[in-house]
């Protein structure tokens, strides 16, 4: 394989002109509904309700009930108009395209009085027209008039139904979303509000050329032996009117000890009809050159800059794309199990799981829902991109889900995953109904595939495709009343989600594995038809489990699986998050018709009381009933994934499961949910118990129905655990004296959980007087979190005083430019179960909700703007558990 230096680039060139019809000086938006009551001035890339906010129209939407009562937004229509100049000088290229990142989502565009140069109806799709006839120099209008989704949602409902008919009406939502090619969390989920938006939600800009540009670029990533193979596909595109392409394309690389690669091709070809070609050059690279890319918590996540050029023979105009590439391999391993675990139970099936570089690593995580109701914004809050990812990246996570009742992130979010390693189990945006098959839908989704699986191939973090979330057990489960006309809604199903969406995915992005659904039985659903007999198969694929009857602390209630790829519990946010809602004090009362129409659950606050009133003590009449029910909520939702997760991880031992990623990571809106984090970014105590059960190296006990223990040692390293000692510490609720010691030897192979030789109970106790501290020293083991067993449920402890703390904050550091680090140091008297800190500085400490079993403890407080380290001190608000 020869390179070449690249020769063109020492000629003079002129980049492809890009006009920006982003709002600025320039350029001037304005919105109006039909009738001419409500207008203003717009923000481009915005959405209606952004603007209608900013111009004071409607209040805070996410305040009290103002999802309900601005539905009227929803429901007009919003005609979006943009003045702005174009010169003559920019009127002379060849090729003039309007180019549309993302319009939400029915709509049509005029430009200067013409008739319509189109119609759309897809928020996940680019548009791009040919305006070259349209445009005049000196001040052009652009006019882009949106439908209310609402209303075309029913329209198209009314020609092609597909069920279900609408959302429950505790969602206080909107019907038939999955009409439309839009997020379907905008008609409201069980966690979040409807907000049937409108807008221009990504950027939209003039392309002005003459040769071609760049619009997608793929690379294709292959181990040879010791060396990699990588190839880059450019998808070149001009106007369809332009028959012929005659340049150069040119890539070229940085790898390790500051060398580039590079190499290039003359291209000399004929367009297709729609004036596209795809050309590919491809260039080996010595193993020696390259770091592989690692998942967080596996290694460093290396990334390489890819430059992707091509130089038009006409005036030299220049094209091109960087992006950065990481070099590993992956794939999902479906082989039979008996391989691993004999021919036994859980010997039936096959595996599943990630195999990364060769390894196969158990992918620790949780569900991505969009970071914000409105999508626009979603898009452009980068600080809670950052936040968000970066907790999940801090405690431990190595993979999100990003659900398919969203939309296709950002390139910026995908670009974050890349720098912190976190792979991506992408969902195609279909989620919890079944879907029309028209023609016209097919057509618009085949669209979308195509482009999104073009814009985000080149992505390291990105894992696995998977075609829907949920509508393969919504079939054959019967969700949606279909079981009459199953065979028809099977037919559809794999029309869809086979037949269409299928071969796009294998013709662009060969290397990735295109799950046919999410949950499914993997190769075993394809196998059974695409809709398995019970795609929930424990012996097959990845499931979601939820239970909210049965008693949420007891490892032994929880089914086996492969993969978890959802499962979770509510709880509340904290009131200052709910504060932010309402300013109503009376709102915040479990009774009140605020909480009641946040909660979108049927059964209301009825399953977070039963699991919380089983193991805590909370007497109706208490002073504090309504911060109490808050504050064990989380505890409740805390403990209950602590423990769903550890059983996940020991189920590597015996049944091999590979994955827990669980329901859900992020909130749109201050309501009782699944999160771990608020809206506004409060760690609940989930996400900080998450930073431990998600430990590399933890030891994870399971109390058995006979009072034994069985005690497995959890290892997520490269290397084995020897030597290791486990020391088991009984405790009085009534000392931080242990009142007995135990220590055994542990040890557990490389990437592996195992069952330790432990014999192991506590029949020589009260267990109502005691509990079980679990801590592990081993060889090479910095941090390994310690662990715990209450044999019963607190409620029934006795022994457990109400401590007496202080705090203290001394120091502060700075880490770098905008990390301070503040040590807080903690003093109690006594225990303390689920010692809480909070503050309303911004910033998090580094772990909460502690199980105090030492009069000192310290931890440190992160935020980015310095306070004294006294206001953070008296700052500090303290809750803990008493009976
Ligand atoms: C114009 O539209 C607004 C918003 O939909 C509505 O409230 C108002 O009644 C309409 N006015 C007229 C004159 O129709
Ligand atoms: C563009 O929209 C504005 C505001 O609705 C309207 O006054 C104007 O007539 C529209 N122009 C075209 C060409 O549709
Ligand atoms: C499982 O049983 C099959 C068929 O009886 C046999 O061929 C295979 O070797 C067995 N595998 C293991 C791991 O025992
Ligand atoms: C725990 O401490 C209390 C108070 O000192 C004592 O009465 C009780 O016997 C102790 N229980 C155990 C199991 O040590
Ligand atoms: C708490 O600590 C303070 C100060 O040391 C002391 O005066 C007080 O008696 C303690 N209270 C209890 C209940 O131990």
């Amino acid at each position: 394989m020869r390179t070449f230096v690249l020769l063109c680039s020492v000629l003079t060139t002129i980049d492809a002109k890009i006009i920006d019809l982003s709002s600025s000086d320039r350029v001037t938006w304005t919105f109006v509904n039909k009738n001419g009551s409500v207008s203003g001035p717009a923000t481009v890339p915005g959405g209606v309700y952004s603007d209608l906010q900013k111009a004071g129209v409607i209040g805070d939407i996410l305040s009290r009930d103002n999802d309900v009562l601005t539905r009227w937004v929803a429901l007009d229509t919003w005609t979006y108009t943009a003045k702005f100049q174009v010169s003559k000088g920019d009127l002379e290229s060849r090729v003039i395209h309007l180019v549309l990142d993302g319009l939400d989502t029915t709509a049509f565009i005029v430009v200067n009085d013409h008739s319509p140069i189109g119609a759309v109806n897809n928020m996940f799709v680019q548009y791009v027209f040919d305006i070259k006839p349209t445009l005049k120099a000196g001040e052009n209008v652009l006019n882009i008039t949106f439908l209310s989704p609402i209303v075309a949602a029913e329209i198209r409902s009314n020609k092609a139904f597909a069920p279900p008919e609408c959302v429950p009406s505790v969602y206080h939502g909107e019907c038939h979303a999955n009409q439309l090619r839009k997020m379907q969390a905008s008609f409201a989920w069980d966690w979040g509000p409807a907000f049937p938006s409108v807008g221009i939600w990504r950027p939209v800009y003039i392309e002005a050329y003459d040769g071609a540009v760049i619009r997608w670029v793929t690379t294709h990533i292959k181990r040879v032996e010791a060396d990699w193979s990588l190839t880059v596909r450019a998808y070149i595109e001009t106007s369809k009117k332009v028959t012929k392409i005659d340049g150069v394309l040119s890539i070229a690389i940085k790898v390790e000890g500051k060398q580039t690669l590079k190499k290039w091709k003359q291209v000399n070809v004929e367009t297709k009809a729609d004036g596209t070609v795809v050309e590919e050059i491809e260039l080996l690279i010595s193993g020696n050159m390259i770091r592989l890319w690692w998942p967080n918590g596996y290694g460093e996540p290396t990334l390489y800059d890819l430059h992707v050029h091509l130089t038009s023979n006409i005036k030299s105009e220049d094209s091109y794309k960087d992006l950065k590439v990481g070099f590993r391999t992956i794939e999902i391993v479906e082989s039979p199990a008996s391989e691993i675990l004999g021919n036994t139970t859980a010997g039936k099936g096959l595996t599943f799981y990630f195999k990364v570089n060769g390894f196969p690593l158990f992918m620790k995580g949780s569900n991505w829902i969009p970071s914000n109701i409105l999508p626009e914004l979603g898009e452009s809050d980068k600080d809670t991109i950052d936040n968000l990812l970066t907790a999940a990246h801090d405690v431990n996570m190595a993979m999100l889900r990003v659900w398919g009742g969203g939309v296709y992130e950002s390139d910026y979010f995908y670009d974050k995953c890349d720098q912190l390693g976190i792979l991506i189990w992408q969902d195609f945006m279909f989620a919890c109904s079944m879907y029309p098959v028209d023609p016209p839908f097919l057509n618009i989704v085949t669209q979308e595939i195509e482009q999104n699986v073009l814009r985000l191939q080149h992505h390291a973090s990105i894992a696995v495709w998977a075609g829907n979330n949920e509508n393969e057990v919504a079939l054959r489960g019967n969700w949606y009343e279909t079981s009459t006309d199953f065979k028809k809604y099977e037919e559809d199903y794999i029309k869809l989600y086979v037949d269409t969406i299928r071969p796009i995915v294998a013709d662009i992005d060969p290397e990735r594995r295109y799950l046919v659904s999410s949950p499914s039985n993997g190769i075993e659903s394809e196998q059974e038809g695409y809709v398995a007999s019970n795609p929930y198969d424990p012996h097959y694929g990845d499931t979601h489990y939820y239970n909210y009857f049965a008693d949420n602390w007891n490892m032994n209630t929880y089914p086996k699986t492969r993969f978890a790829s959802e499962y979770g519990f509510q709880s509340l946010p904290s009131i200052r998050t709910l504060k932010t809602a309402t300013s109503n004090p009376e709102d915040l009362n479990l009774d009140s018709k605020f909480l009641a129409h946040r909660q979108h659950s049927p059964n209301g606050y009825a399953y977070i009381e039963n699991q919380l009133t089983g193991h805590m003590k909370l007497a109706a009449n208490d002073l504090k009933y309504f911060e109490k029910f808050v504050f064990y909520s989380q505890i409740s939702q805390a403990m209950a994934l602590k423990t769903e997760t550890e059983v996940y991880r020991q189920g590597q031992a015996d049944w091999y499961t590979m994955g827990a990623l669980y329901w859900q990571l992020n909130d749109v809106w201050q309501a009782p949910s699944w999160s771990g984090i608020e809206y506004g970014g409060r760690w609940k105590m989930l996400h900080y118990f998450a930073k431990s059960f998600f430990a590399p190296v933890l030891v994870s006990p399971r109390q058995l129905a006979s009072d034994y223990i069985d005690v497995y040692l959890l290892n997520d390293r490269f290397i084995p655990v020897v030597d290791a000692v486990i020391t088991v510490d009984i405790y009085n609720w009534t000392s931080f004296t242990p009142v007995n010691k135990k220590q055994f030897p542990g040890n557990a192979d490389a990437l592996s959980a195992k069952l330790q030789d432990i014999d192991m109970n506590y029949w020589d106790y009260k267990k109502e007087q005691i509990f079980l501290k679990f801590s592990l020293e081993a060889p090479g083991v910095k941090w390994s979190p310690s662990n715990y067993i209450f044999p019963v449920p607190l409620k029934s402890i006795v022994g457990l005083k109400t401590p007496n703390i202080t705090i203290t904050v001394a120091n502060v550091v700075m880490r770098n430019k905008d990390k301070l680090e503040y040590t807080v140091n903690i003093e109690v008297d006594s225990i303390v179960l689920f010692l809480w800190l909070d503050t309303d500085i911004k910033g998090h400490f580094v772990d909460n909700g502690f199980i105090v079993t030492e009069p000192k403890l310290t931890v440190q407080f992160i935020c980015n703007k310095y306070v004294a380290p006294r206001d953070l001190q008296n700052s500090i608000e303290l809750q803990y558990y008493v009976n």
